[in-house]
């Protein structure tokens, strides 16, 4: 089973975008795939049609106790081998509410281990915030994808989520590869370019040498959640999370000590 957390402090990145493309690529591929909501604002459980009211079964409940079996949270999409489990808005009263309880930052960890064998890979879409929930994504994650959008402002959030990656890793002694993913790239502002060859610089070949680019089609992100997209939806944005996936299966093969 492969866990990916897709995190970055930053909201409005394309994180809950990637997850939704990378998830749907995967199952495509014919693996067993499963989406975790981590995010208040729960955008992915808003793209499956799921309402807010009443609150639905989800995430909050890994945090109960006892806590919920994870497969009992899971629901299954139109696509195949694609499945989810939603965040509910009180996520957002968690943190404070969970001060005084210890242990709390491994419930996503012991949830996906009661879990194991019945998914390929598990995708965590983070909140913005470094907070419990992505604590417990990070601490959970054999991976984390960092999307990162290629403009100069984004380069001040990505350096603060490298650092939470590697304070997480040093805390927890095991390796957590980092993948940088530009996106919303526009190839033809200045901005975009130098924005692009500084995070190359940076971070090498953590960082994909392609880029998604800006592509209005993909803000439906409804359409990534249908077992047939509509007609003309397919362009270069979800051609580029394609190659995008192509390098992050072929990271995955090699093995973590050269990974990270
Ligand atoms: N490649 C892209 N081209 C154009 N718009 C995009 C692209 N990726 C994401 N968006 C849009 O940008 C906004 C933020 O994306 P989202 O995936 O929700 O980010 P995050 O989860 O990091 O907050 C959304 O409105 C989404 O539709
Ligand atoms: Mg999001």
């Amino acid at each position: 089973m492969h866990i990916w957390a897709i995190a970055n402090q930053k909201g409005g990145v394309g994180k809950t975008t990637t997850t939704l493309a990378l998830g749907r690529g995967l199952a495509m591929l014919g693996h067993r795939v499963l989406m975790i909501d981590l995010d208040p604002h729960a955008s992915l459980t808003r793209a499956f049609d799921v309402p807010a009211e009443p609150p639905p079964s989800g995430v909050l409940d890994l945090f109960a106790t006892p806590p919920a079996d994870l497969s009992s949270l899971a629901r299954a999409s139109e696509v195949e081998h694609l499945g989810y489990v939603c965040a509910q808005t009180a996520l957002a009263t968690l943190e404070r509410r969970s001060a005084n309880q210890p242990g709390l930052g491994l419930a996503m960890q012991q949830a996906l281990t009661r879990h194991a064998g019945q998914h390929d890979y598990i995708l965590l879409d983070c909140p913005p915030t470094l907070g419990l929930l992505m604590i417990n994504a990070l601490a959970a994650a054999d991976r984390v994808i960092i999307p990162t959008q290629a403009e100069p402002l984004a380069l001040h959030g990505l350096t603060s989520m490298v650092r939470t990656v590697d304070m997480v890793e040093r805390s927890r002694r095991r390796p957590l590869p980092t993948s940088i993913l530009p996106t919303l790239f526009d190839k033809r502002t200045r901005a975009g370019n130098d924005t692009l060859r500084q995070m190359q610089d940076s971070y090498g070949d953590r960082v994909w040498s392609d880029a998604i680019p800006v592509d209005t089609k993909i803000c439906n992100v409804k359409a990534l959640t249908l077992a047939a997209m509509p007609s003309g939806y397919a362009g270069r944005g979800l051609a580029a999370y394609r190659r995008a996936l192509e390098w992050l299966i072929a990271s995955d093969a090699v093995p973590m000590e050269q990974a990270a």
